[in-house]
């Protein structure tokens, strides 16, 4: 099966931060994807700045590296590539002063009526000036957007100035907030599993559903980006955007339609009804944990204060949380949320539980009934599987078993699978603000996560240590069995 490609219009994209690792690992690729696919038209333009001098010949070459980098070798074209490249432009641009925004003027003048977009693929702390130069150097024209990526602020005040400082520049349906799990295949599927069959959504409540768990995990450390990490930690970096987002499209009422208000009126719903965790609640429902040495992959690895050099540190490489979402439809129904760095493997997923069924008519040598189980897998195979039980097959009596019906969309859909910021960058383009989050979601779900923040630096309790290549701390297994409950294992 192959996927469907619709040119967007022609436009000026300007990257700020083009030399970046953002840049090279992501944004480039995905761009070139988009390219040999046949849907940026011709005359696109993309204007690559960065502090740092360089023509746009060498410019071009570094484009050409970073594709050559990260875009595997069995999907390079020679025949993309080089228009590719050609539709790239750089200027030498300061965010903090004045320095080459004369020049950036000059390369954009001849097309205001274009689509631009400014994507800001640098630290947060430079939003502002960078609006507020486009601002004054009256770049936005009736079709710019601008694109700004996570973290949204450390607290839900830097995130209101933030905010703050893009809007007085940009109105808000100009403004993209990305977060590229919302891009992410599966979970895009799951809005058409929940609203294009009529299998799930008569179960998607408190009488049916048992639980929810949503796991976000990673084998690797902090890698080359500690120093930034140790300023945010597991809450703020995974928690506050990419889990509540997932929660939220886990949880939602059907929208009127797919409309972009639409959709994120009904996420701000499940945001506002997030029940607060606060004060004491904060160490019975919720783990912070910080990995020690371990292996992983068979490789012994450091602990996270060696990796950051700073043995003081209480930042956060984990955290478990028992939420609970106080609405009609989830009363009752706990979300376990955990995400962690190096982790015992790379699993992002999203697992419904259904309610066991109220009266076995089997006789005991069948064997135990297990649960329903919709398993939404993120990565590393992104695909869903549902656990259902059947007769064991055979002759004899009657057995039970436990089987998935198993889709990767890897196997199932034989083209490529596009990355998520392939589709969030044409989406930006098209002027579709769906996949992004809105102002007042992400100021609700600093909302809720503040409290927590607040009592963990409150406490004295520093997070529980634990071993690299494990699953966290004992105490976030504790949690959730404290409920007669474990956490899901794919054994299959
Ligand atoms: N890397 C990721 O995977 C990732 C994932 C999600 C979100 N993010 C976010 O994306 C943003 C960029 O991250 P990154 O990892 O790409 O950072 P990075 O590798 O440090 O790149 C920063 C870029 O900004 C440019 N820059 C720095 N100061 C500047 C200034 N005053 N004026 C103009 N350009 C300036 C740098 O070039 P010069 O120094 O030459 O100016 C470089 O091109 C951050 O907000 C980060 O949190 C990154």
């Amino acid at each position: 099966m192959t996927t469907r490609i619709i040119p967007v219009d022609v436009f000026d994209l300007v990257v700020f931060g083009a030399t970046g690792d953002l840049s090279q690992r992501k944004l480039l690729p995905a761009l070139y994807h988009r390219d040999a696919d046949g849907q940026i038209p011709p005359g696109a333009r993309i204007i690559g700045t960065s502090r740092k001098p360089m023509s746009r010949d060498a410019f071009r070459a570094f484009v050409l590296s970073a594709i050559e980098t990260y875009v595997p070798a069995e999907e390079r074209n020679p025949v993309f590539i080089k228009p590719f490249l050609e539709r790239f432009d750089y200027v030498a641009v300061d965010a903090a002063s004045e320095t080459g925004w004369a020049d950036l003027e000059k390369i954009l003048a001849p097309n205001p009526d274009r689509i631009r977009v400014f994507y800001l693929a640098v630290g947060p702390d430079l939003f502002g000036s960078i609006c507020d130069r486009i601002g004054a150097h009256k770049l936005v024209t009736p079709k710019a957007r601008v694109v700004i990526e996570k973290p949204l602020g450390k607290s839900g005040e830097s995130a209101r100035a933030i905010n703050d400082e893009i809007g007085k520049v940009f109105p808000e349906q100009s403004i993209y907030r990305i977060d590229h799990y919302l891009g992410k295949e599966t979970v895009q599927n799951l809005m058409a599993l929940r609203f294009a069959n009529a299998l799930f959504e008569p179960l998607w409540n408190s009488a049916h559903i048992d639980h929810v768990q949503i796991t976000v995990a990673e084998t690797l450390g902090v890698e080359g980006r500690a120093g930034y990490y140790d300023t945010a930690g597991a809450l703020r970096d995974m928690v506050q955007n990419h889990i509540l987002q997932l929660v939220c499209l886990t949880a939602m009422e059907p929208p009127a339609s797919t409309a972009s208000d639409p959709v994120r009126d009904e996420k701000l719903k499940v945001l506002k009804s997030l029940k607060p965790i606060t004060g004491e609640a904060v160490s019975s429902a919720t783990v912070r944990g910080q990995y020690r040495a371990g292996a992983s992959g068979g490789v012994a690895v450091p602990g996270y204060l060696d990796e950051l050099g700073n043995s003081d540190s209480t930042t956060e490489t984990f955290v478990a949380i028992r939420a609970e979402i106080s609405n009609w439809r989830w009363n009752g129904v706990p979300f376990y949320l955990r995400t962690g760095k190096r982790l015992e493997k790379r699993e992002s997923e999203i697992v419904v539980t259904f309610k066991p069924i109220p009266y076995s008519v089997f006789e005991v040598t069948a064997g135990p009934i297990t649960p329903n189980r919709l398993v939404m897998r993120l990565q590393p195979d992104e695909g869903v599987k549902l656990w259902l039980m059947i007769k064991d097959p055979g002759p004899g009596g009657m057995r039970l078993t436990h089987v998935p019906l198993d889709m990767s969309f890897a196997k199932a859909f034989t083209a490529r699978h596009p990355d998520a910021y392939e589709r969030l960058i044409m989406d930006v383009v098209r002027g579709s603000q769906t996949l992004f989050m809105r102002r007042d979601e992400v100021e609700a779900a600093w909302k809720w996560i503040d409290p927590i923040l607040d009592a963990w630096k409150g406490s004295n309790e520093p997070p529980k240590p634990y071993t690299a290549g494990t699953w966290g701390p004992s105490a976030a297994v504790a949690m959730i069995e404290r409920d007669g409950r474990t956490w899901y294992e794919d054994v299959a």
